[in-house]
């Protein structure tokens, strides 16, 4: 398999290039609308025709290049069904597998995060999104969050995983870029150890965390697959 993990600072976003040798074919997950040049000089590099963008949920802090991509390459946007994201080409849910070239991607339903979040689990590893981060998760305070619901998530979809799995997260604000089951299940320090459900939704209910400065952008971008609408000014 051909691997490529793509950095975007500004919200600290990974996302992944995943391509077949034999037939060519890609995909790419969680794509962030700035780097799109990067993402075509890539594939073109190596060869690769991407055939989806896969979405783990719809974000706050960035805007997809889901729309860009499918306009200049034809690919097709996936997202989970219950996403919100009316524009996406193929709705999934739990359990769908994707075949792309020699690829088998199943889709794993982790919501809690939010309510259209998903896990893709591809061979010895699985990209999370926001559910399960390096040492930490992601919120549960908006569109549709669930701090009891991303617990049962986690345990089901991810920890239920071979320990040496390799989990790629959506974010990492510390430079971390992989991480393994086992070590998430020891470590984590919202979810790690023995934190039962109960412990893990009051520290979710403590975290105060500040509104997401890109929230108001980003969702309704992200819902029509990044296709920024202009407004007309009077
Ligand atoms: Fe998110």
């Amino acid at each position: 398999m051909i691997f490529k993990q793509f950095f975007e600072p500004e919200s600290s976003t990974y996302t992944y290039l995943l391509g077949c040798e034999e037939t060519r074919q890609a995909v790419m997950i969680d794509t962030v609308g700035s780097e799109v040049d990067k993402y075509v000089a890539a594939l073109q590099q190596h060869g690769l025709t991407l055939v989806f963008t896969l979405e783990t949920h719809v974000h706050a802090d960035h805007v997809t290049a889901a729309a860009t991509l499918r306009e200049r390459l034809g690919s097709k946007s996936v997202v989970h069904r219950d996403a919100g994201a009316q524009c996406g080409d193929v709705l999934v849910t739990d359990g769908v597998h994707l075949q792309v070239g020699t690829l088998d991607i199943e889709v794993r339903y982790t919501p809690g995060h939010t309510n259209g979040c998903v896990s893709y689990l591809v061979g010895d590893r699985i990209f999370t999104g926001d559910a399960l981060l390096i040492d930490g998760c992601g919120r549960t305070d908006f569109q549709q969050g669930n701090a009891g619901q991303l617990y049962d998530s986690i345990h089901a979809k991810i920890f239920s995983l071979p320990e040496d799995t390799l989990i790629y997260p959506g974010h990492d604000y510390h430079g971390r870029t992989v991480s393994t089951v086992g070590h998430e299940k020891r470590e984590n320090k919202r979810l790690g150890g023995q934190t039962s459900r109960a412990e893990f939704i009051n520290i979710m209910a403590n975290l105060k965390l500040a509104y997401p400065k890109q929230i108001d952008v980003a969702l309704p971008a992200n819902q029509a697959c990044g296709q920024v609408v202009i407004k007309q000014s009077a």
